[in-house]
């Protein structure tokens, strides 16, 4: 990934504090170099996770705001305009990341949500269209039982992703699901099929989104 200094100066005020858009310490995993798919993790979610929740689930009571899927939970739209520092900062990351990601300093976003999934919901296999990459954050994987480590978990399968075919390449044998605990955010190419586990917990569990383009600029 490319590192251009600038990235670790720019900072946000978020309740009375100077936050570090991409704090010098942030731990960046490769999890596979081509395609190109990283994940970050960020460790001072304690200063903007509990107050970007409350904002989500109270926009998620409105419908200017909020589309309900039949299975796949509640999408609460575009991250710009949820109107709260913690959503500016976290936006700011994820904007960081595409742009360390494809080594461009700026870039477009063409769609951002929060997915809210309850109690069963899942997402079947998918990929995002109109753009180059996604960014998927971890805000709070909710209190699923997890006893087989798959509750409401993150994977992709893929046939471009060498660790999904273990066997022969091309043919997909088994899923790529990195660690995402809170605070975490992967960037991967838009084309690669992900889903989401079906989710068992009581408690909502809460991701952001974002996809990418590149800015013509
Ligand atoms: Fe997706």
């Amino acid at each position: 990934m490319s590192k251009d200094d600038q990235i670790y100066k720019d900072k946000i005020k978020v309740r009375g504090k100077s936050i570090n858009i991409w704090p010098a310490k942030t731990e960046v995993l490769e999890i596979s170099d081509s395609p190109m798919t990283y994940l970050a993790h960020f460790d001072d979610i304690e200063k903007y996770h509990d107050k970007l929740k409350e904002r989500i689930l109270e926009l998620e009571k409105e419908e200017s705001h909020t589309h309900r899927f039949k299975i796949g939970g509640s999408k609460v739209r575009y991250v710009h305009e949820w109107g709260t520092a913690e959503s500016k900062l976290i936006n700011a990351r994820a904007t960081a990341f595409f742009c360390q990601a494809v080594g461009r300093s700026n870039a477009v976003i063409t769609a951002s949500w929060a997915s809210i999934s309850r109690k069963n919901e899942y997402l079947a296999g998918h990929s995002h269209d109109d753009c180059i990459a996604s960014v998927v954050y971890m805000l709070e994987p909710g209190n699923g039982k997890n006893e087989n480590g798959l509750d409401g978990k993150f994977a992709i399968t893929d046939p471009r992703v060498p660790g999904c075919c273990n066997k022969e390449e091309g043919r997909v044998t088994m899923e790529v699901s990195p660690d995402m605990k809170p605070g975490a955010m992967i960037i991967f190419p838009s084309e690669l099929v992900h889903h989401v586990h079906p989710y068992t917990g009581d408690e909502p569990r809460i991701t952001l989104a974002w996809n990418f383009k590149l800015s013509e600029k």
